[in-house]
């Protein structure tokens, strides 16, 4: 899509041709905001706030402890996982939501080294990307000094730098798909395959791919994933995140954390551990219910469109994006760091710029929410389920009057969260 011809006017035109245009009702959005941070933080399903009452109310307040079994309460982990599944391209049974990511990752690499140990056990190294977001890294870098059994993490930069690592003494591959800052995307079925061509398992993270782009795990040949769910997929703050595990993989699978929700028949209170079988050995303890049943609500959202509409959609956001900041901000200092081909970027849009964080702090004083990560990169997320063209007009348009007026050069004080 071309600038040519662009105006607010088109947009609308866009936005009144949009098969999505009327999933934007299903969100509670604050009047006068530019929301482009569901990357981060999705915003609110209206649904979640009836049932979240449903929840403490009846579920909670009058079924009290019967709502484990009456309200369905126990099995809600493999119940998500069935919801989450088809946007991941598993099978219902691949997929349990539990933990939060970095929980999630650490039970994945435990899991794949276990495997490794009984198929390959002299290989050492874990590669992993020095741009991979820094709780992966240290999850792993954690797991391996405390496994204390000789592994190395090395880290590189950039694909082909990824490629010339995968050597006899790799063990795993562990990357994140769609990079939180740059939103560059990697060849999933490529790297797959090419980790399994030199004998390593691979490990994606998917935390700003799931709900975004579609996905095909299982046709992409990948062996485990873990990601979140309060991004893309609109869970609420602070919500459980999930953790696939190709099938084949179930039997040999193991994990360090086995808490009594792993074990097969966790009210027999077992003093011996029996794993139960399939994913469920990747859950530990008691699930969240409440932050539970507001990620069903996010999930449920999903049903009313296809991942490939909203792809689509997200690349002509993108485009427009791109498009119009290049064409209305080009005197200023602001350089895009995101892929503009459609097969190397995700769901966001990033910038350079010197003196991004006052820069994003004058954005969000003016109504257009995007976030900041150090050193200079601002981003701007892209979400086709409640986003709207005239909203990316809008938005290019308060980037303009910011970058013209300077008013972001005031120093600003540094909050804890960016
Ligand atoms: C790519 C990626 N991985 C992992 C995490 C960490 O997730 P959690 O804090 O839920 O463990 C995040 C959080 O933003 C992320 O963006």
């Amino acid at each position: 899509m071309t600038l040519h011809g662009r105006s607010r006017a088109t947009c609308l035109e866009l936005d009144a041709n949009d098969e999505l245009a009327p999933l934007r009702e299903l969100f509670s959005l604050p009047a006068g905001v530019l929301y482009f941070d569901g990357n981060s933080l999705g915003p609110l399903p209206k649904a979640a706030v009836s049932r979240a009452h449903e929840v403490l109310a009846r579920e909670w307040g009058e079924g009290l402890v019967r709502s484990w079994n009456e309200a369905h309460w126990y099995a809600s982990p493999e119940r998500l996982g069935a919801k989450l599944a088809p946007l991941l391209g598993a099978l219902p049974d691949e997929v349990v939501v539990a933990d939060s990511t970095s929980i999630n990752l650490f039970k994945a690499v435990a899991g794949a080294l276990h495997i490794q140990s009984l198929d390959a056990p002299a290989r050492r190294k874990i590669v992993s990307e020095r741009s991979n977001f820094p709780s992966d890294l240290y999850v792993i870098e954690g797991l391996c000094h405390w496994i204390d059994r000789g592994y190395e993490v090395v880290l590189v930069d950039g694909a082909s730098e990824i490629e010339s690592a995968l050597d006899q003494d790799c063990a795993l591959l562990a990357l994140t798909h769609v990079n939180y800052r740059t939103g560059a995307m990697h060849d999933l079925a490529r790297l797959s395959a090419l980790a399994h061509q030199c004998g390593a398992l691979i490990v994606w993270d998917l935390a700003h791919s799931a709900g975004a782009l579609p996905l095909d795990l299982q046709r992409d040949g990948a062996d485990f994933a873990v990601g979140c769910t309060y991004k893309y997929l609109n869970g609420g703050p602070g919500a459980p995140a999930y953790i696939w595990i190709a099938k084949r993989h179930h039997e040999r699978f193991s994990q360090p954390l086995k808490g009594w929700w792993s074990h097969a028949t966790p009210f027999t209170m077992d003093p011996n551990y029996i794993g139960a079988s399939g994913v469920a050995k990747a859950k530990c303890g008691t699930p969240p219910v409440l932050s539970m049943a507001l990620v069903e609500c996010g999930l449920d959202v999903f049903a009313n469109t296809t991942m490939s509409a909203i792809r689509e959609k997200s690349l002509r956001l993108g485009d427009l994006f791109i498009d119009l900041v290049a064409s209305r901000c080009a005197s200023y200092p602001l350089r895009l760091v995101t892929p503009q081909n459609h097969a190397l970027r995700g769901s966001q849009i990033s910038y350079e710029h010197p003196q991004g964080f006052g820069l994003m702090q004058a954005l969000i004083r003016r109504g257009l929410i995007g976030d900041y990560r150090h050193p200079n990169i601002i981003r701007f997320g892209l979400t086709p389920l409640y986003m709207r063209y005239v909203d990316v007009w809008n938005a290019v348009t308060v980037l303009e009057e910011v970058l013209s007026s300077g008013e972001f050069q005031a120093q600003e004080p540094a909050g804890a969260v960016t």
